[in-house]
């Protein structure tokens, strides 16, 4: 079975339209705004002070750009996602925002951005997507060959559990969370059905990936149920 792409969900139409996305990864993602809390003090800790480019992949939406650009008015943006909907959303969120004149959005694959030497990168919920057939290890190599070297990366990804007992409970949890958090009880059941369905790999599995794909010094930085956040140097 092909694992679901992020596109995929909203194809029943019985999703919540697209601009409620925020909204929904608040509901659903424990510890989301810990997550952009924690990736901003660890680049504002590792990169020198004045400007930086931030390679943001996956930055659909727009959400990465506009928290980490509020308060850091030295850093530049360059995103790439490959869901037109969640370039334009990105693209409509950041034209409303000052942080938008320092951004932009490209719907592109990250292995066809021309643009390298980036000074950190951020990859949030997204490599989870990537198939590990071949293809999540190409989609990490191809972001450490567009950071300079020693430049850290923040990755969050959903991961899979050691046996079905502990996913079918993470799946419960992770429901009634959701549910506690305002999502509604239909939707929260199919999103944590989800998990049998994406590329979510193992805690070890994923640092194997990392290793391979040439990044050093990995660094867990969160664990929220399944979400798990590493800082990776190029
Ligand atoms: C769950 S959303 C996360 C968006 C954003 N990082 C955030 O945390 O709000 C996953 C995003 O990854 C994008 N995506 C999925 N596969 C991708 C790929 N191979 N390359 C780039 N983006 C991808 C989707 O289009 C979607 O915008």
């Amino acid at each position: 079975m092909k694992p679901l792409k992020f596109e995929e969900q909203f194809e029943d139409g019985k999703h919540r339209p697209l601009d409620d996305y925020a909204t929904a990864a608040e509901q659903y993602i424990p510890g989301r705004r810990a997550i952009f809390a924690i990736v901003e003090a660890s680049l504002q800790e590792l990169l020198p002070a004045g400007p930086s480019n931030i390679l943001v992949v996956g930055a659909g939406g727009g959400e990465e750009i506009l928290r980490l650009g509020a308060a850091n008015p030295e850093w530049s943006f360059v995103g790439v996602d490959t869901f037109q909907p969640m370039v334009d959303l990105a693209h409509r969120r950041l034209s409303e925002s000052p942080v938008g004149a320092r951004a932009k959005v490209h719907t592109v694959p990250i292995d066809e951005l021309d643009q390298k030497d980036f000074d950190a990168a951020t990859c949030i919920l997204t490599a989870h997507f990537v198939p590990d057939d071949g293809a999540k290890l190409a989609f990490l190599e191809a972001i450490r060959t567009r950071l300079k070297p020693g430049a850290p990366l923040a990755i969050f990804d959903g991961v899979s559990m050691p046996d079905e007992a502990q996913a079918e409970l993470m799946r419960r949890i992770w429901k009634r969370h959701a549910i506690r958090n305002g999502a509604p009880a239909d939707e929260a059941e199919k999103n944590a059905q989800n998990f049998k369905k994406v590329a979510v790999v193992s805690v070890e599995r994923e640092e194997a990936l990392l290793t391979q794909a040439g990044f050093k010094h990995l660094m867990p930085i969160f664990r929220g149920l399944a979400i798990t956040g590493w800082l990776a140097f190029a």
